[in-house]
């Protein structure tokens, strides 16, 4: 190579130090149809009573045949780019977290950026099942905090209605589907993420999965009439293990910032079953005032849980700027992360 066409090479962060991360627009967006548990009891044997003692959940919103993730995705980013105030083509980067993609490849990020018209950013999907989201907001905090981007783009966003076996009373009472998104940026102050916490066993990986559909079970006439393609659960195992994992996860997050939970203004959980969140809020000490839920509207819509209830919860005004919140969330995977921030 001679001297005139080498590369001009520079790293990005050669000039910058650590950033502070704010999220500065929030966004999110739910289908238009309805299904309320009366409308569950016509379709498998089960009753209202028994869907709202054992999870909380009295309805969700199921998107429209041909409405897929991306366009969902699409309505929440739009909702947080305009409430942060920022142009589409300042995004660097956009990272949604989804374990129901359009398709296998390409990613959905790819078609929420050529949707909102985000011609600059740089787009992927990550898969971390409910704890996508905050997965998600970690990875997109480290771009930001490094320098390496001013404007990122994260977003959780589920069709879980497509990955649902509706006759299977187990599972299909639990899920819903929507899109939460937020703007990150750093603004200078102090405040915004404090600190994030992530972790996984794949040990567990059996507990909660959809078996058909990758490399290990490609798609095949046998793979449809097992219904390989949709979720499989240990439903008790699950709630367990979601317990344990977020209260260590919420314990980790709190000592790393070296607060305690009367310091917290609101929590907001993952919104998988009221009676897990409960015992949660129980193992922390924390009172269910504090807690934010919504999961009685919505069910759980895995990776857009928590940017959904993040977003109502900052338009109803639970918090004020200043004000410490918790968010902490759990997966298949399993996986579980947790954040604090200080609006
Ligand atoms: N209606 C009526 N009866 C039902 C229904 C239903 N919809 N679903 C299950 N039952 C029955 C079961 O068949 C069982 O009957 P049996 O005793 O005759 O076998 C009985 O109710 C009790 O079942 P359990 O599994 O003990 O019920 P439990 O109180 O544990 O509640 C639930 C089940 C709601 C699934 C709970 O275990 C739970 O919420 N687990 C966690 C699920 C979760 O959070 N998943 C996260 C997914 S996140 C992700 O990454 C996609």
């Amino acid at each position: 190579m001679t001297k005139s066409n080498k590369p001009h090479l520079r790293n990005p962060r050669s000039k910058q130090s650590l950033r502070p991360v704010h999220i500065v627009g929030t966004g999110s967006y739910v289908p238009e149809r309805v299904l309320t548990n009366a409308d569950l009891e016509k379709m498998v044997d089960t009753t209202d009573e028994w869907i709202t003692t054992r999870t909380g959940i009295k309805e969700r919103h199921i998107a429209a045949p041909e409405q897929c993730t991306s366009d969902m995705a699409v309505e929440a980013a739009r909702r947080a780019i305009k409430q942060a105030g920022v142009s589409e083509k300042d995004i660097d980067l956009i990272i949604c977290a989804t374990c129901t993609p359009d398709t296998i490849f390409p990613a959905t990020a790819c078609l929420v950026q050529q949707k909102i018209g985000a011609k600059r950013a740089a787009a992927f999907d990550m898969e971390a099942a409910c704890s996508g989201f905050l997965y998600g907001l970690e990875i997109g905090q480290q771009f930001v905090t490094s320098g390496t981007c001013n404007t990122v783009l994260v977003i959780g966003a589920e069709k879980l209605s497509t990955i649902v076996d509706w006759e299977d009373r187990n599972t299909c009472v639990l899920f819903g589907d929507g899109a939460g998104a937020v703007i990150l940026q750093s603004r200078g102050e102090d405040h915004g993420i404090l600190t994030t916490c992530m972790g996984a066993d794949g040990s567990l990986a059996d507990l909660l999965l959809i078996p058909g559909g990758g490399a290990r079970h490609p798609a095949s006439k046998e793979s449809l009439s097992s219904k390989m393609h949709c979720i499989k659960m240990s439903g008790r195992e699950v709630f367990k293990n979601a317990v344990v994992a977020m209260q260590t996860a919420a314990e980790e997050a709190l000592r790393r910032c070296n607060l305690t939970m009367t310091d917290i203004k609101c929590i907001i959980p993952h919104q998988a079953n009221l009676r897990i969140i409960q015992a949660l809020a129980d193992r922390l000490d924390a009172p269910m005032d504090k807690v934010y839920v919504n999961l009685n509207r919505y069910g759980n819509v895995s990776a857009a849980s928590v940017p959904i209830a993040l977003d109502e919860a900052a338009r109803e005004g639970r918090f004020q700027r200043g004000d410490l919140i918790l968010l902490v969330v759990f997966g298949g995977g399993l996986t579980w992360a947790s954040c604090v921030i200080q609006w």
